[in-house]
């Protein structure tokens, strides 16, 4: 589970105003500030005005996503493809330029942070990295700065980038947490590339009892980066068959019957899953069918109506469409660990946005299932039960730079009493008007 973000000099996530008097030219060193942190829960909703950032968020969580890819800096930024000119992975937004915030200074590194909870088969605990890129030289990739990563349960750094060596490396130091001396064995590796991946890689005779026991770290917490998954509906792709057996959901949606059709093979979810239906639409659901449609043995899916009328994807519509994939994201047999949702609400009707909120917070209550999402509608807001409340973040703007606080931290929420529906403050502005109060007074 991701528990935390910290972005700092992070596209909007500029230091701001604490910067404004030092000496026009200087470089900033993002390490001196301690960044704008969004905390997450199970489910957590980010609300913001447009432009407030809340992409910015998601950007940054791809590039931590990115690292456990195995990908180089200018890969994760820029774009991956793999052999057959196929695009394997979509940059992040702005390209290498836009990466570290434009206001006026000529920064040229931006630092990351990520805190996340370890599985219990890892020992448990959390993990905390932390990683600086300069993007600063035109004529060359973007380059590793400063990267660590430590366990919580240790009182040393699993590995920590300690120089940068002959042009183009850097030195990485492992540290063994079991023995004693301060610094561990050194290693030298390439600068463009994350030391956290190039670790498993090292291989031979050298310092091999550290080498394993730095590795294990390693693997453990990118466990907990890897299974994230950006989705990004498109109704065409949900409406495409597919081949049975193809239980993993695309990020656009595609795949969407056959996942569909193995939660179907247990009869509890395929209930559930016709419950759900029924209650979000109008039509008299009592079943779903997945007839082949092609010659290479795709299915789609087919919504069997009272009377036996039968609907194929291609006439559902969109709004079902949706939600039947955030219930085939959910409930499907290989879920992700996190789900990172644009504009959750998309296409769901206001008076059914209780059904979207009870499906995620039934989904994500278990711990096995982080969502997150960003949304625009007070509807969804009114229907989150008080820890999802709390655990909902406003990202907004301190003049040109965008800053973030968790909806538990504005203590007037709380004391508002009696409180009027979440939703309600946000269309009308309230959420933005406290802050602004609380900024006011120091208390950013
Ligand atoms: N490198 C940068 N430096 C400073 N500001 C930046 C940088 N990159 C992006 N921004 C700011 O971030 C804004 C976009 O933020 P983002 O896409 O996260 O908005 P959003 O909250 O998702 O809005 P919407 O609800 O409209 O999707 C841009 O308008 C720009 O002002
Ligand atoms: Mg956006």
């Amino acid at each position: 589970m991701i528990k935390e973000l910290v972005l700092k000099n992070f596209k909007s996530f500029g230091q701001g105003s604490s910067c404004e008097t030092g000496p026009p030219g200087v470089m900033r060193i993002p390490g001196l500030w301690p960044g704008v942190t969004v905390k997450f829960g199970g489910l957590t909703l980010i609300i913001g005005t447009n432009a407030s950032g809340k992409s910015n968020i998601r950007d940054g969580l791809r590039f931590i996503h990115g690292i456990s890819r195995g990908y180089t800096l200018a890969e994760i930024i820029g774009e991956k493809y793999v052999e057959g000119g196929v695009l394997q992975w979509k940059g992040i937004r702005g390209g290498v330029r836009e990466t570290v915030t434009r206001d006026g200074y000529p920064a040229a590194r931006f630092a990351i942070e990520v805190r996340t909870a370890l599985r219990p088969e890892d020992g448990g605990g959390t993990a905390h990295y932390d990683i600086t890129v300069d993007v600063g030289d035109k004529n060359r990739p973007p380059v590793v700065t400063d990267e660590w990563l430590r366990f919580d349960r240790h009182d040393r750094r699993t590995f920590e980038w300690k120089a940068a060596a002959s042009p183009g490396q850097m030195e990485i130091h492992l540290r063994r947490w079991t023995a004693k001396k301060a610094l561990g064995p050194r290693f030298t590796m390439r600068n463009d590339r994350p030391a956290l991946t190039q670790i498993l890689e090292l291989s031979g005779a050298k310092d091999k009892d550290v080498v394993d026991e730095v590795q294990i770290e390693c693997r453990a917490f990118l466990r907990t980066i890897s299974s994230v998954r950006f989705l990004d509906l498109d109704p065409n792709s949900l409406r495409k068959p597919s081949i049975p057996g193809q239980t993993v959901l695309g990020d656009k949606g595609e795949n969407l019957s056959s996942v569909l059709q193995a939660i179907c093979g247990d009869a509890a979810s395929r209930e559930a899953l016709i419950e759900w239906t029924r209650e979000l639409t109008p039509l008299d659901v009592q079943d779903f069918q997945f007839p082949e449609v092609s010659l290479e043995g795709k299915v789609q899916l087919q919504i069997v109506e009272a009377g036996g009328r039968q609907i194929s994807a291609e006439s559902a519509s969109d709004g079902t469409l949706r939600f039947l994939a955030f219930a085939a994201a959910v409930l499907g047999t290989e879920p992700a660990r996190c789900y990172f949702f644009e504009e959750i609400e998309n296409g769901i009707h206001p008076n059914r946005a209780h059904l979207l909120i009870n499906l995620l917070q039934t989904a994500t209550r278990g711990g096995k299932i982080q969502v997150i999402g960003t949304t625009h509608s007070p509807a969804l807001l009114n229907f989150l039960d008080e820890q999802g409340l709390k655990d909902a973040s406003l990202v907004y703007r301190a003049g040109a730079i965008s800053r973030v606080r968790a909806l538990a931290d504005i203590p007037a929420l709380w004391q508002i009493s009696p409180r009027p529906p979440a939703g309600d403050l946000q269309g009308s502005g309230w959420f933005e008007n406290a802050v602004a109060f609380l900024e006011s007074e120091g208390k950013p």
